[in-house]
């Protein structure tokens, strides 16, 4: 069960929105179904965490679910009544970290014109999603130690410790044992960050699953743009689970939408799949047209030469529009042409012979 609203969105109206509180409430771990060894290991670590207050690190590439994963542990655990405060470490300016995280009191610096909570204390009572937190600066995460240590903090400009009952999600797609290696990211953080870390696989290692993924975005696909489709074809299938999924199942996600809404029949057909390996291939240039040389020649008269033979082969020997793209007057290309002997298609070294005259 779930609070209305819940306490994040009573605490600060613009924590969330309502969509993300509707998003929330359904999250569970059975909304991350997987047929899938390496996922079930790490759902399963997942769920043993979730009733205990350690931090969790999340780690995996963009889009392999991390958020998803954040808000199912802190669903089913004691916390889910609580508020869960999530924060994009990535996207705050250093300056404004501080009174991100721990917000500021009226007056503490020029545009502070009322007391603010920052996430910290808005996660009082509930759970901190720390995303990409391995984008942090040196200075933020040396702010975020003490914070995440001893859950204590002052807000800026603030005399007063406050003392937040949370606990710590976080997530990153960056490698993080060798930005802790190089240190770029505080080994002492990563630690007290880490007290359960989970490495989500990329979809392209667990395409056993892509069925059930595509299953329910259709289904969520047909509820949210009132479709009717039924399923998937098998040649359709088939093009999914020959491809690779840089961006994983947010990739998914948006291409199984994308088909649904253009397709009118019962089941989604291959031809609605619009996947990068299946864009038409890029246009083959037509052959340089320059004579073979026998030996690298690397003056810049013999590459002045081939790239202007390459010009008016990709413009089928159109002097005006290969004059356009050199950025030459014709007068120029014509003694370029000239000088280095350019073959071109419409001049072949036949009809120049021909043009020779003819001794007597
Ligand atoms: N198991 C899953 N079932 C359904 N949707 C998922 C699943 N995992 C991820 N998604 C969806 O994929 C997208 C990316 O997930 P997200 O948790 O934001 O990934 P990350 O934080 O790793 O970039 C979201 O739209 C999310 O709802
Ligand atoms: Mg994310």
């Amino acid at each position: 069960m779930v609070r209305w609203p819940p306490r994040a969105a009573s605490g600060n109206p613009s924590a969330m929105s309502i969509s993300e509180i509707y998003q929330l409430q359904k999250v569970s771990f059975k909304n991350i179904p997987t047929r899938n060894p390496d996922m079930k290991r790490c759902l399963d670590a997942a769920a043993a965490a979730a009733p205990h207050d350690m931090t969790v690190l999340i780690l995996g590439e963009n889009g392999t679910g991390k958020n998803l994963l954040a808000q199912a542990i802190h669903n089913s655990s004691p916390r889910a009544m609580g508020p869960y405060i999530a924060l994009n470490c990535s996207a705050i300016a250093d300056t404004l970290i501080e009174s991100e995280l721990f917000g500021h009191e009226r007056g503490s610096f020029t545009s502070a014109d009322r007391d603010r909570k920052g996430k910290f204390e808005l996660a009082n009572g509930g759970t901190l999603f720390l995303d990409e937190v391995g984008d942090l600066s040196p200075a933020a995460q040396a702010k975020m130690l003490r914070a995440v240590e001893y859950k204590q903090f002052e807000r800026v400009g603030g005399e007063k410790t406050i003392k937040a009952n949370i606990r710590i999600i976080a997530a990153t797609n960056q490698d993080i044992f060798t930005q802790v290696e190089t240190g770029t990211f505080r080994r002492d953080l990563f630690y007290r960050l880490k007290e359960v870390i989970i490495e989500l696989p990329p979809l392209h290692s667990r395409k056993e699953d892509i069925p059930l993924l595509v299953e329910k975005f259709i289904e969520e696909s047909n509820k949210k743009y009132n479709r009717t489709v039924l399923e998937i074809s098998d040649e359709a299938l088939e093009v999914l689970i020959k491809y690779h999924w840089p961006g994983n199942i947010r990739e998914l996600r948006s291409v199984i939408k994308s088909a649904v809404v253009k397709e009118q029949g019962p089941a989604l057909l291959p031809e609605r799949i619009q996947i990068a390996g299946r864009r038409p291939p890029p246009r083959k240039a037509p052959p340089i047209f320059v004579e073979a040389e026998e030996e690298e020649d690397l003056s810049l008269a013999a590459y002045e030469k081939k790239h202007i033979g390459m010009v008016l082969g990709r413009t089928s020997g159109n002097k005006r529009k290969a004059c356009q793209i050199l950025k030459i007057s014709r007068p120029t290309l014509d003694r370029k042409i000239e000088l280095y002997g350019i073959e071109y298609p419409g001049r072949s070294s036949q009809r120049r012979r021909k043009k020779k005259p003819v001794p007597p």
